[in-house]
C-alpha cells in the first residue's frame, strides 16, 4: 500500500527531469487512471494497492519515456467528447477545437440555406474523428447535418471508426488530394473542415518527443515547407463545395501570409480571411466558394 500524494509527489519529479510540460498535472492524472477517478477526487482517494502501485510505476516510466499522456490513458477530450486515442492516432489538439467552433458559427448562420435538406460537412484529413464527431455531436437535435470524414492511414483510420460510429459520420479511406475521393459530392458539400499534417520538415528539430517521436509522421509533417497536402488539398475543396458552401483550414502559424494567398490565388474563394487560435497564433484560414 502507498499513500497516493506520496506517489504522485515522487512521480511529478521523475517527469519534471524528464522534461515534461506539466509534471505535476500528468502525475495526476495518471493516478486518476490507475485508481479510476477523476482527477478532483485524488485528495479522497484510497490508498494505491500493491498492483495499482505497479500499474502506475509503469505509467510514469513510459510518461518520462515522452510517451503522450493520452496514450497511456487511452482518451482525450476535445470539445464535449472523449475520443479514444493510441499509437497510429494523432492526438487532437485544443487550437483545432477554435476551427470547429467557426464550423458550428459557420453552420447556425448559414441554416436556412440547406432548410430543405441536411447540410453536408466534410472533415477531410480525419484523424481520430474529432472535427467529424464534433460537429455531429453539436448539431444533433439542432441543425441537420450529414457528416463525412476522409483520412487515409489505416491505423487511423480505425480509431476514427471507432469514434464516429457512434455518431452517425460515415468514413471513407482515401486520399483528400485525389479527385475520385468523394467526388460523387463535388458541387454540393456546404461545409469543408480540415486539419491536414502542415508542420515544415525544415526546422522541425524543436519538436517535443512527444510529437517527433509518437505522433504519426503523416499526421505531422506537410514536407519541406509543410504544404505538401494543403497545395493541392485547396483546389479539391473548391471542387467539393457548392457556391456559397464554405471550408476553414488549419495551417502552421508560420503560413500566416503563404495559405491566404493560395486560397485566393485558386480563383474559386471570396472572403479569405486568417483566424487566430487561443495563444493569438494564426492558425487557420477561412473562405466562402463563389
Ligand atoms: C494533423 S492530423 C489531424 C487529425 C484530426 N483532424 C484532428 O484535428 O485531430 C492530420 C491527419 O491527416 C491524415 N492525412 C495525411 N495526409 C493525408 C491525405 N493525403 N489524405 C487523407 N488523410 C491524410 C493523417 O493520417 C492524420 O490523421
Amino acid at each position: 500500500m502507498e499513500r497516493v500524494t506520496d506517489a504522485v509527489a515522487r512521480a511529478a519529479l521523475t517527469l519534471a527531469s524528464a522534461h515534461v510540460v506539466s509534471p505535476r498535472v500528468d502525475a495526476e492524472l495518471l493516478a486518476a487512471f490507475v485508481l479510476g477517478v477523476p482527477r478532483g477526487r485524488l485528495a479522497v482517494a484510497e490508498d494505491f494497492t500493491p498492483d495499482q502501485v505497479d500499474r502506475f510505476s509503469r505509467l510514469v516510466v513510459a510518461r518520462a519515456a515522452r510517451v503522450p499522456l493520452q496514450y497511456l490513458t487511452g482518451t482525450a477530450p476535445f470539445r464535449r467528447l472523449e475520443l479514444a486515442v493510441g499509437e497510429g492516432v494523432f492526438v487532437p489538439r485544443p487550437e483545432t477545437e477554435v476551427l470547429v467552433e467557426w464550423g458550428l458559427g459557420w453552420l447556425r448562420r448559414h441554416a436556412a440555406d440547406h432548410s430543405e435538406r441536411p447540410a453536408v460537412v466534410v472533415d477531410l484529413c480525419a484523424g481520430s474523428g474529432a472535427i467529424a464527431a464534433s460537429i455531429a455531436a453539436e448539431t444533433r437535435d439542432v441543425i441537420a447535418t450529414r457528416v463525412y470524414a476522409v483520412e487515409s492511414e489505416p491505423p487511423a483510420v480505425d480509431w476514427l471508426r471507432r469514434n464516429v460510429t457512434a455518431h452517425g459520420v460515415r468514413v471513407i479511406e482515401g486520399d483528400v488530394t485525389d479527385p475520385a475521393a468523394l467526388s460523387e459530392l463535388d458541387d454540393s458539400v456546404d461545409l469543408v473542415l480540415c486539419n491536414p499534417p502542415y508542420v515544415p520538415e525544415i526546422g522541425a528539430s524543436g519538436l517535443p518527443p512527444e510529437v517527433s517521436e509518437h505522433d504519426p509522421h503523416a499526421a505531422v509533417f506537410g514536407g519541406t515547407d509543410g504544404l505538401d497536402v494543403i497545395r493541392p488539398l485547396i483546389g479539391r475543396v473548391a471542387a467539393l463545395l457548392r457556391p456559397g458552401g464554405a471550408m476553414a483550414v488549419e495551417h502552421d502559424d508560420t503560413h500566416a501570409y503563404v495559405v491566404p494567398t493560395l486560397v485566393s490565388a485558386d480563383g474559386h474563394f471570396r472572403d479569405v480571411e486568417l483566424h487566430h487560435d487561443l495563444a493569438q497564433r494564426a492558425r487557420f484560414t477561412t473562405a466562402t466558394r463563389v
